[in-house]
Parts: structure tokens; sequence; C-alpha cells
């Protein structure tokens, strides 16, 4: 059976579950994102954020239900064939080949990226301008020859975003982009996400620090034991119960500041 999905919607969730044994990590999700739109994920630990990118972005098969992207489905597509169509992520735990530079990571990213799977390993002049134009738009054309092992924490991310973003994806999954960063090193990254979400990428990220989420995100999602318990304005979380029961508690002042 052909499964189509709604034209409006760029990525359809439709009752997507991932049970591990009797723990219920993602719990019948239903969920449709639009072109251009950036949503900011919450939630406690565990409460199935991370799984849920899993499942979207192809690298856990669905206990059941369906994701679609631009109305086809693609559950059981791979995550490299999912890159090629458009959808490229992130991860919680930083990642990057750490015995090669930053360039030649962000080249690894450019070449096997580009869709081309005749492509190998050969290398173009275009392949590297187009690398080094990335990692300039990042701030990191000065740390090019660098070894990834070497290079601090703010950098290793946004070499992650940077090679994520090189072929201009329609949907950008970020895992936790600012988790364990310093507050001047957020502002940083706001101001990079701010700039990726003016060129119109849709961008949906999972994220603790709740001042960057409600900086950058213009809606909302909180998910609490596998399921979505809030889908509106980021402002409006502060205010919402159930939000404020299971996620916020104590936090729920802060929430409100700036
Ligand atoms: N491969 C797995 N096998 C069994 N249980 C798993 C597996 N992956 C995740 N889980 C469980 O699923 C639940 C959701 O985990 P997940 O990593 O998605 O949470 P999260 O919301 O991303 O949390 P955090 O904010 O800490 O990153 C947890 O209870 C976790 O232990
Ligand atoms: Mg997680």
């Amino acid at each position: 059976m052909v499964v189509t999905g709604s034209v409006e919607s760029l990525l359809e969730c439709r009752q997507v579950k991932k049970h591990y044994g009797a723990l219920k990590a993602v719990d019948g999700i239903n969920l449709n994102i639009a072109a251009g739109e950036t949503i900011g994920i919450g939630g406690p630990n565990g409460a199935g954020k991370t799984t849920f990118f899993d499942l979207i972005s192809g690298l856990t098969a669905v206990s059941a239900g369906q994701v679609l992207f631009n109305g086809q489905a693609i559950t059981g597509i791979a995550p490299h064939k999912l890159f090629h169509m458009g959808m490229a992520r992130t991860f919680q735990v930083t990642s990057g080949f750490g015995s090669l530079t930053v360039l030649q990571n962000m080249l690894a990213s450019v070449v096997n990226g580009s869709g081309n799977e005749e492509a190998g390993l050969l290398l173009s002049k275009a392949h590297r301008e187009k690398s080094m134009s990335c990692l300039a738009e990042y701030g990191l054309a000065d740390i090019a020859d660098d070894l990834v092992s070497n290079i601090p924490v703010l950098d290793r991310k946004k070499l992650m975003v940077a090679s994520a973003v090189v072929h201009h994806p329609q949907i950008l999954l970020l895992d936790e982009p600012v988790g364990g960063l310093m507050p001047a090193e957020i502002d940083e990254f706001i101001e990079l996400m701010i700039n990726l979400r003016g060129k119109g990428t849709c961008i949906v990220f999972i994220e603790h620090v709740m001042r960057f989420l409600t900086t950058v995100a213009d809606r909302a999602l909180i998910m609490h034991q596998g399921k979505l318990i809030y889908d509106g304005t980021p402002p409006g979380m502060a205010a919402d119960p159930l939000v404020k029961s299971v996620y916020l508690g104590s936090e729920a002042d802060e929430m409100g500041g700036d």
C-alpha cells in the first residue's frame, strides 16, 4: 500500500511508536511539521526525545506508525538516503572523526552527502572550496587544519551543524545543540541558528536549555513518557499546568524569565 501524506506537511508522524519490551520509549506521536518552522522539543531525561529523532531519521526502526517526508512514507529508508533526500541530523553526543582534520571532516560530508554514490572519495577543487566556504560561515576556517580531537567542544558542535547543513537540507534535526556549552557560547549558537532559520531551513531541535529553546523556536513541543504533552508557543509552556507538573516543577518561574 502506498501511503501519502498532506502536501502542506514537510514531515508528518502518524502514531509513531517505539517499544523496548514493556518500555514505551515513544508512544504514539502524531505531528505535522511545515516547511520553514523552527521547533524546539523539551522534556525530562528519558522522555523519548532522542529515540523520536532516531525513528524520524531512520536510525531506529519504528515499532508501529508511519513517518512521511514531503508526503512520501520514509519508514525503513536508511539514514544516508534520507540525507540525500534533504533530511540532516546531528547527535546528542558530539560526533566527528577525531583523527581527521576539521577540513577533512567537512570534505567527508561534502563528498558523501552529494547523493552521487559513484563519487567515492575523489576530491575536487570544487569540493574543497565548498567545504572551506561552509567552514568560514561557521567561524571554523582558521582551524581547518586542526585535528578534530584537539578542538574545543563549541567548535565540534559547530562542525557537526556545518557538516549537516552543507547540502542545504529541507529539514535539520539537532539533538541538544548547546548541551554543555557556556552562556556566551550558547549566545553564539543562538546567532547561528537565527541566521539559519532566516534562510528558510526547517529546524527541529531537542534542547534542555530553555533560554535557547524559547529564543530560537517559534513552536515548542514537550515530551513526557514517550508522548507529546504540549504543542504550542514557547512562552505558553510556562503557564501550562501539565508541563509545569511533569517537567518544570520548581523551575517553572525560571522559564518565565529571559
Ligand atoms: N536501545 C534501547 N534499548 C532499550 N531502551 C532504550 C534504548 N534506547 C533508549 N531506551 C530507553 O528509552 C527511553 C527514552 O530514551 P531517550 O534517549 O529517547 O530519552 P531522551 O528524552 O532523549 O533523554 P535525555 O534528555 O536524557 O537525552 C529511556 O528510558 C531509555 O533508557
Ligand atoms: Mg536524548
